[in-house]
């Protein structure tokens, strides 16, 4: 690959990322400048078209005179305290109290390929010739902390891979209080920047708001990435859609507490930095110590959102997710939580499962409820030792009586947590976290266990290690139902106290890391309180994860909707419940919970004893629909036509599949009006050359003119009503 180019003479490289390119340039004092980012330019030495007038701090009589102020300079990896006043990358507190940090160029290599991050999860490269790297080596002289600033392009993506490793390379101990893994800086004020907001049982809800003078944030100080946010944000043009307009996406490979934050100067340029949350985090950096930020992915569309969603949705897929499960077909499963919650034994499981099996259903999940002292969320959690007195036998026996039903058995665990009523507590109250002069703060009445700690690391490896290996089991379902609280660690000397919430998410991806590689057959879905944890880094260990507690059909609309702006709809997990639904008493049509849950894996979650045959009937349309469209939603592009949040009846989207031959139009009516005008929709990623056909239709119109023109859709009586058109190319 030949997409980084070094400019010699005007010392400027240039990232040319598929469409799109990105420049940074070394100043004759060697300050990193960031120079652009968007649609590709051929020039190489763009300062002069950036205003850089002004600004103070330039001293005429210092060896170090900048060569741009600081004050106003664009940068690619500011520090604080050195005359930028935005907010920074990185500060660094030395050992005599001083905090100034000024990076300056010292060397820089272009290589094929992309390098692993230590110990944290990342995009990554199939083969050396699909990504080249760059890694530009700064240090600041004074404070002796230099870091290594890395960018990763992929072949024929928008995208861009950024992440720092910071290291002292002085004699005494610094302290990292702010360290970002992202900084750009836009020459104007002119966008709206989207935030992926919500709560439990409502992620990721869209929110675009212009942007204001001085900082706007989008963060999360829960420990975990978070249902409240997700850490993603897009900048785009005023009048950017789905179609159109430039975006600029952030996208943080994190599953901790995360900030987002864009400033705007007095310039009216715009700062946006992504990483870390600095909030009560420091991390002591010995003489000689590295530390690696996480990784964050940048995607410029020129085309609007849309594209920027699929240009993520293709590299998640393709260089983030892994294992055997990346690209294979996932089975329809069926997950006893909302058919039985607490309440279920073996026999109960099993009939289930044979009811499944004439459904087409493929696997069965046994969800929480299966171990030590577990008849509520009371007590039990920790104890990861099979309750064979609740079963009525063992683990082996269940999981065979279940595969005999001709059903692949999958399993439920919240690793991460502990119950004070429980043996593990009781034998290790110092594993959770928790102050020791403080009283606790549970959380559904557990505790967080302190996953910096090797001891529970090694406890947790041991305990699903041993489960997984008796009995026969295909799917992992990874809980995690509470944030942290009382972030302490008495296993941490004082001076690196606040290291713990880093330390924990390191923790947790060495244990997970360490149980994908040791079942590799397993298929791993993660969850945490429904989609409280929806972030590419537990992608990268476990290529699904549930999108959200709420499995109401028109709910989901919103969810799945938001959650599409950055994730691939495989990775998207979404059941058919029952109705009323659970979390609503809504209810909705059997055909549109189908619907909308093909909008992702697709399984069921529901007691099969208590439907009617017609439901039965749905189930086998539904099965048959998910074989017949599975590749097209799984390998083919994503639209999203009409949004729930803008209209109030409809919403709408489409699949497309990547040789344009076969594509997939569902619409769904939010609420009904009597009389309501037509509603048209105009689909998208069609060739507008070929001759397609609506079979629901009859119609056959070229791609344009149904891209162009649009079609009314059809007609439906009563709210929540689905309509599914599928797409043949006929020439
Ligand atoms: C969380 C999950 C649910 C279910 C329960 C079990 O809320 O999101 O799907 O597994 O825990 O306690």
């Amino acid at each position: 690959m030949d997409a980084i180019i070094f400019h010699e003479e005007s010392k400027t490289f240039k990232l040319i990322a598929g469409e799109s390119n990105y420049v940074l340039q070394i100043t004759p004092k060697g300050q990193i400048a960031h120079r652009y980012w968007g649609a590709p330019v051929r020039d190489f030495d763009l300062r002069a078209m950036l205003d850089l007038a002004g600004g103070a701090c330039i001293d005429e009589n210092d060896e170090n005179i900048l060569d741009e102020s600081n004050e106003t300079f664009h940068a690619e990896y500011p520090g604080g305290g050195a005359g930028d006043w935005r907010i920074p990358a990185v500060t660094a507190l030395a050992q005599d109290g001083s905090s100034a940090v000024d990076l300056r160029y010292v060397s820089h290599e272009i290589f094929d390929g992309k390098p692993a991050l230590k110990g944290l999860p990342a995009t990554y490269a199939n083969s050396s010739d699909e990504a080249q790297t760059l890694a530009i080596t700064v240090k600041d002289k004074y404070c002796g902390l230099s870091a290594v600033l890395y960018y990763t392009v992929f072949d024929g993506s928008n995208a861009i891979a950024r992440h720092s490793v910071l290291r002292n390379d002085g004699d005494t101990p610094l302290s990292l209080n702010y360290v970002m893994s992202v900084c750009v800086d836009f020459p104007s004020m002119d966008y709206k920047m989207l935030g992926l907001y919500g709560a439990w049982a409502r992620e990721r809800h869209v929110e675009w708001k212009p942007l204001r003078r001085g900082g706007q944030n989008i963060q999360s100080r829960r420990g975990f990435s978070s249902a409240q946010f997700n850490p993603f944000t897009a900048l785009a043009a005023p009048n950017a859609d789905e179609k159109s307009g430039e975006v600029y996406g952030f996208s943080l490979v994190y599953s901790g507490s995360f900030l987002i934050e864009a400033e705007v100067d007095v310039k009216e340029t715009t700062r946006v930095v992504m990483g870390i949350n600095p909030y009560d985090f420091a991390w002591k950096l010995d003489a000689g110590e590295e530390f690696t930020t996480p990784e964050a992915v940048l995607v410029y569309s020129g085309a609007g959102y849309g594209e920027m969603s699929r240009t993520y949705h293709k590299l998640y897929s393709k260089n983030l997710c892994r294992g055997q499960w990346r690209d294979k077909r996932r089975p329809i499963l069926i997950n006893n939580w909302e058919a039985t919650y607490f309440k279920f034994n073996a026999d109960k499981l099993v009939q289930l499962a044979k009811l499944a099996e004439k459904q087409g259903i493929e696997m069965l999940v046994m969800d929480d409820g299966w171990f030590g002292k577990r008849e509520n969320d009371h007590s039990g959690l920790g104890d990861w030792y099979v309750n064979e007195e609740k079963l009525g036998c063992s683990l082996d026996e269940l999981v065979n009586r279940v595969n005999d039903a001709g059903l692949k058995f999958g399993i439920w665990f919240e690793p991460e947590m502990v119950n004070p009523d429980s043996n593990l507590y009781r034998a290790h109250p110092d594993w959770a976290l928790a102050m020791p002069t403080r009283p606790r703060t549970l959380g559904r009445n557990q505790m967080v266990l302190d996953m910096s700690r090797k001891e529970v690391q090694d406890y947790l490896v041991e305990r699903i290690s041993d489960i997984l290996n008796s009995a026969n089991i295909s799917y992992v379902k990874w809980d995690c139902n509470r944030f942290i609280t009382e972030a302490f660690s008495c296993a941490l000397p004082a001076e690196r106290g606040r290291e713990i919430w880093h330390r924990y998410m390191l923790g947790l991806y060495g244990v997970l890391e360490h149980l994908v590689t040791a079942f590799p057959k397993v298929l791993f879905e993660s969850c945490a309180s429904g989609g409280a944890r929806f972030d590419p880094a537990m992608l990268h260990y476990m290529p699904q994860t549930w999108a959200s507690d709420n499995t109401d059909a028109i709910d989901r609309l919103k969810i799945q909707y938001g959650t599409s702006f950055v994730y691939p709809i495989r990775t998207i997990g979404a059941h058919v419940s029952a109705t009323p639904n659970h979390q609503t008493g809504r209810t909705t049509p059997f055909m549109t919970r189908g619907d909308v849950a093909l909008q992702g894996t697709f399984g069921y979650e529901l007691d099969l004893a208590k439907l009617s045959e017609g439901d039965y009937d749905q189930i086998e349309d539904q099965v048959d629909r998910y074989h017949e469209y599975q590749k097209v939603i799984f390998n083919g592009d994503f639209y999203r036509l009409i949004s729930p949040f803008d209209d109030l009846t409809q919403a709408a989207w489409m699949y497309v599949s990547a040789d344009k031959k076969n594509a997939l139009v569902q619409c769904v009516m939010q609420i009904m009006t009597a009389n309501h005008p037509p509603r048209r929709v105009k689909l998208q990623g069609l060739d507008p050359a070929g001759f397609y056909k609506i079979e629901e239709l009859g119609v056959t119109m070229h791609g344009d003119t149904l891209m162009n023109l649009g079609f009314i859709i059809p007609e439906v009586y009563g709210d929540h009503q689905s309509v599914c058109l599928t797409i043949k190319r006929k020439g």
